[in-house]
């Protein structure tokens, strides 16, 4: 192996602690201290001693969870919450919000309940609380897992002075399908990537210990594959092999268990024709009996109820059921606390099921210190404060992705802008547009508190910035979409008012254009009811008119630059055809505009990548890298690449290309990086070591990246393993390493990424995790298009 040994050292570890080799076993071995939090012995004395205390009145009490405020699933049940704090029959509340709101709660829970109880308050709390960072798939594509454990890490904060200690996050849903809407929430495509993000967040809202006043609960949500909705339909079923429901879906919720996770959220969805939320097999069995789970599980908004939806049986047979299986409360619902008490007094449920129930809400309780410190003192706002402002500006340039930088003729390449520049049109509706800037789901984030594009960029070019609308988010012909977006009556729809005439306003913007040196449009799509829940598309491109308004700029024959806003992948196909520079910014948050103008004039590097694949056409969703092989390859082993043999009888489209119209890992950069032939520390490896690494790495691959370019800049260099002969058939491609690489201009630095049982293993047919005699082919590149390759063989 060769070169400085202290900072390859150096690079070893800090892989190995960004990315964790702690796998499930190594967890298992090495519990986390917010797991051992739950399962400690003085912790369960004062559990079972007031376990036994209690009426079972009171326990089901425990297992009842309601939404206090505003709703976010539909008909909320509006009940008389302080007369059910009172008699002890509440659990806890969603959506009650703010030191005056929840102490009035928690002083009738602790005052004037029999025993004393408090309330657990918790929200969806999402990326950010009153600092709103950005959206959780834009944060993925960071591949940063510092950065997300200080969004997480904020939020914290800032929840917990809000009365909250349980927030509903982080969601670890695989997402290989951008039609459904809550890709957004996701962390894209990836079980490695989605594992790293997963431990990133718990870690930031629990720092591995409950106790502390200024750490929440999580709910990791929504156990299980709820982001394998077939057709990319928000709610619809999921049916998959158990080696794929294990090997790529549920990677990401374990990652969390094994960080500690004290509470989990059940799905909607059901997986091979059994419900998530009545499932024993993955609630009791891999939760909890495989997954060493101490913490309780809530069901989401209504599930419990929904059940009878999905015919497994009536009210009371249904609610039996989920809190068999192991759903411990029943958000919304109302189930629990009607129907079970009579089963349990006619022995058709055991009542040793509900005292697990309430123990284990109980537990989680104890732990976060809310039986000694019940209320939350009124403290500072946490809002916007300079610090929290740079750091949600910082974050948010690091999760651009720059996805195309073409040379314009007698221009050169447009971006970086230059700070001289003469004039700079923007145009378009998310150009100066607060609201949609935070997000599907930002909770408390105010747009108050938003910087516009327009805003930021007038800061820089005062009279130099022009500006035009250009048109509406969504327009005349979307009658339908109309109807959908402003269910909740006038208010919302005040937001998406079509502009009524846009042929007008789309000439207006052209005429703007044509006084400029250069054009920037901000398109995307509507984040308030069109991205996140209940939101799924089938049209992948931008809505409304806003095709036509970027026709139209595009026609003048001015330099456009397109940033996209939006939190799904978009079809961007006559985009990236005709426009000469791409940047997608997500929804980011608060510092929004001054974060795009740092990239656009430089002042930053774009350093992000892709966490999901971007289409060419949304027939081809789900659409991912790692795709499984067939026996008719039309790209040779490789289908992801973008060639095309022409061939018939091939797995391929007719009418369009099988790649990706921008590949998962992909981002350019204002330098250029190039990669030496990677290295193995040894060519063969026994599988009974690597049977036995399970703690560390049996191998490292090494690799010299260098920035060949004239700036400084950060590359995400990126692992990527093959088992070429596996009993089972593995994935093209998958990816098992990446690390975040600052680079001054001509700096080299060497990198070493291990592997061992972690990266090597795969689910064989008995569905047992295991290692095989085999070849890996590897790659180190800065996409899954990575082409310096090694290999390692484990033999016999
Ligand atoms: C429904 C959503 O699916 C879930 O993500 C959320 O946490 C709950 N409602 C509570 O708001």
């Amino acid at each position: 192996m060769k070169t400085n040994f202290v900072p390859s050292l150096w690079i070893v570890l800090s892989l190995l602690f960004l990315n964790g080799l702690a796998g499930f076993t190594a967890a298992a071995q090495n519990a986390p201290a917010a797991n051992a939090q739950l399962a400690s012995r003085e912790l369960n004395a004062r559990v079972e001693a007031l376990l036994k205390k209690m009426t079972l009145e009171e326990k089901l009490g425990q297992l009842a969870s309601y939404s206090g405020g505003y709703a976010t699933g539909p008909g909320a049940s509006n009940l008389r919450y302080e007369e059910l704090v009172a008699k002890g029959q509440l659990g806890s509340l969603l959506n009650v919000v703010g030191v005056e709101a929840t102490n009035h709660y928690q002083h009738i829970a602790v005052e004037k309940s029999r025993l004393h109880i408090p309330v657990l308050f918790g929200q969806d709390v999402i990326h950010g609380h009153r600092t709103t960072f950005p959206a959780p798939l834009a944060l993925a594509a960071s591949f940063d897992p510092a950065a997300v454990e200080l969004v997480a890490r904020t939020s914290a904060e800032e929840a917990r002075a809000d009365g909250l200690a349980w927030v509903f996050s982080p969601m670890v849903d695989i997402a290989r399908d951008p039609r459904w809407g809550r890709i957004i929430e996701s962390a894209g495509e990836d079980p490695y990537l989605g594992s790293a993000m997963a431990r990133a967040f718990v870690n930031g809202y629990q720092q591995d210990d409950l106790s502390k006043p200024d750490s929440v609960a999580v709910s990791v949500k929504h156990f299980a594959a709820y982001g394998a909705a077939i057709a990319g339909r928000d709610y619809n079923a999921t049916d998959m092999s158990e080696i794929t429901l294990r090997q790529v879906y549920l990677e990401p919720y374990r990652a969390a268990v094994a960080a500690g996770a004290a509470t989990m959220m059940s799905s909607f969805n059901s997986i091979n024709g059994v419900p998530a939320t009545a499932n024993p097999f993955i609630l009791t069995q891999i939760l909890r009996k495989e997954w060493g789970f101490n913490g309780f599980v809530v069901s989401d908004w209504g599930a419990v109820a929904e059940l009878k939806n999905h015919s497994i049986g009536d009210g009371p047979t249904v609610a039996r059921k989920a809190l068999e299986a192991g759903v411990e409360q029943d958000m919304e619902g109302g189930l629990y606390t009607t129907v079970i008490a009579d089963q349990v007094r006619s022995g058709k449920i055991p009542e040793s099921v509900v005292d697990e129930a309430a123990r284990r809400v109980l537990r989680v309780k104890f732990a976060l210190g809310l039986f000694d410190h019940p209320y939350t003192q009124p403290s500072p706002a946490y809002v916007a404060t300079p610090e929290r402002r740079a750091a949600a500006r910082k974050v948010a340039a690091e999760t651009f992705v720059l996805l195309k930088n073409d040379a314009v003729e007698g221009v050169g390449k447009l971006l970086p802008l230059p700070a001289k520049v003469k004039s700079v049109a923007l145009i378009g509706p998310m150009a100066d547009n607060p609201n949609e800037m935070l997000g599907a789901w930002s909770g408390m984030g105010d747009p108050k508190n938003v910087v516009t594009l327009k805003t930021a960029l007038a800061e820089r070019l005062g009279d130099r910035l022009l500006y035009a609308e250009g048109c509406g988010l969504l327009s005349g012909e979307d009658e339908n979409v109309l109807k959908r977006v402003n269910f909740n009556g006038p208010a919302s729809a005040d937001e998406h008012l079509p502009i009524p005439d846009d042929a007008k306003t789309i000439a207006e913007a052209v005429e703007t254009a044509k006084k400029a040196d250069v054009v920037i449009l901000a398109l995307g799509e509507p984040t308030n009811w069109m991205e996140g829940e209940a939101s799924s598309r089938v049209h992948l491109g931008f809505t409304g008119a806003q095709l036509r308004l970027e026709q139209a700029v595009a026609a003048t024959g001015k330099p456009v630059i397109l940033v996209v806003l939006a939190g799904r992948p978009l079809e961007l196909k006559w985009e990236a055809a005709h426009l000469p520079a791409i940047l997608e910014a997500w929804s980011p948050g608060i510092e929004a505009g001054h974060a795009v103008a740092d990239v656009l004039f430089g002042e930053v590097n774009p350093s992000g990548k892709l966490p999901s694949s971007f289409p060419r056409a949304v027939g081809q969703e789900p659409l991912y890298y790692a795709q499984l092989p067939t026996g008719r390859p039309a790209h040779g082993d490789l289908s992801h690449l973008p060639t095309d043999s022409g061939e018939k009888f091939m797995s391929r489209y007719m009418d369009e290309e099988n790649s990706a119209l921008f590949p998962f890992g992909w981002g350019l950069s204002y330098t250029r990086f190039s990669y030496s032939t990677p290295t193995i520390s040894r060519a063969e490896v026994p599988v009974r070591e690597v049977l036995g690494s399970r703690n560390g790495p049996v191998a490292l691959v090494g690799v010299d990246v260098k920035n060949t370019g004239s700036v400084a800049g950060t590359e995400v260099v990126q692992l990527y393993i093959r088992n070429t002969a596996a009993s089972v058939e593995q994935p093209v491609r998958e990816l098992k390493g990446f690390a975040r690489v600052a680079l001054a201009a001509g700096e080299t630095k060497h990198l070493e990424f291990p592997l061992g049982f972690d990266e090597l293993s795969f689910y064989n047919v008995e569905v047992q995790r295991t290692v095989e005699p085999t070849t890996y082919k590897i790659w180190v590149g800065g996409s899954s298009l990575a082409t310096a390759e090694t290999e390692l063989k484990v033999i016999d």
